[in-house]
């Protein structure tokens, strides 16, 4: 957290290279969804490391059960209104569900969350099956994050929200998924809901950063969504997230605390993850 505003404006942008030197030293990483500027400008002043404008905007602004109804309209959208409110995290955009069904579709999209909306980078979900997507963009300029574990817009073939990677032959697929996406350019990769042990495992064979959401407290840092860190979101909230504002004087404080718990490595605690 920076004492003021003044301290906060001059810290110099985030970069992607600055986010390997993090990984490196074990400094670990900080990671927020955000959809709005408001928003983006508390989380960004507060010294968030990269903000994700995740599709995840469709179940908690837009009301959805899933990520599926998601545009890359509406992404370019919020990713324009937070890139307004930043100045110094990296900004990475979702590529909605079938945004990104082939290379060059890809391209067109993540084109558009760069020139339109002002992201540094684009996230997309799954494992082999992305490979050459990832390198086809990586190869034209265009930082990528993978997603793998639980992820979302295969909710229903994976039959819902369930924690990935606990066979063994899963647990295998992820290792070499996650292998062969670094191989192809991919620059960060998140991990969402998989057993702790496993998460340890495949951080410390990356030279990538990898971010954890329900992942365990060894990955090189951590993602949540910003609602239910804030215990907004409706409903019951994840296992694998905590309610940072209960118990403080507002969102700047909650936000904060979040902060100074994923640097001081003491969230997710043993209660957030999964083994
Ligand atoms: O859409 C999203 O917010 C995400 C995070 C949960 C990682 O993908």
């Amino acid at each position: 957290m920076y004492a003021d505003k003044s301290q906060a404006q001059a810290r110099r942008p985030m970069t992607l290279s600055r986010l390997r030197e993090m990984k490196a030293a074990g400094e670990k990483i900080t990671m927020l969804t955000a959809y709005d500027a408001s928003f983006a400008s508390l989380l960004d002043e507060a010294g968030v490391d990269t903000l994700l404008i995740g599709d995840s905007l469709g179940m908690v602004i837009q009301g959805h059960d899933t990520t599926l109804p998601v545009s890359i309209d509406d992404v370019v959208y919020h990713t324009r209104a937070v890139a307004n409110g930043t100045h110094h995290a990296q900004l990475i955009a979702d590529m909605p569900f079938m945004s990104y069904a082939t290379p060059q579709q890809a391209l067109v999209s993540a084109a558009r969350l760069m020139q339109e909306g002002g992201a540094h980078m684009v996230k997309l979900e799954g494992g082999a099956v992305q490979v050459e997507t990832v390198r086809y963009l990586t190869e034209r300029g265009i930082p990528v994050c993978a997603h793998l574990g639980l992820t979302p817009q295969h909710v229903h073939k994976l039959g819902g929200y369930k924690v990935q990677g606990r066979e063994e032959h899963a647990a295998r697929a992820l290792r070499e998924d996650a292998a062969a996406l670094e191989a192809a350019g991919a620059d960060m990769v998140v991990l969402e809901c998989v057993p702790s042990a496993l998460a340890a495992e495949v951080t410390a064979a990356l030279d990538m950063p990898v971010i954890g959401i329900g992942a365990g407290v060894d990955c090189d840092g951590q993602v949540l969504v910003v609602y239910d860190m804030l215990g907004i979101t409706p409903g019951k909230r994840p296992k694998f997230s905590k309610d940072f504002l209960a118990g403080k004087a507002d969102v700047r404080a909650a936000i904060a605390d979040y902060v100074e718990q994923v640097r001081a490595g003491t969230f997710p605690g043993e209660e957030h993850a999964f083994s």
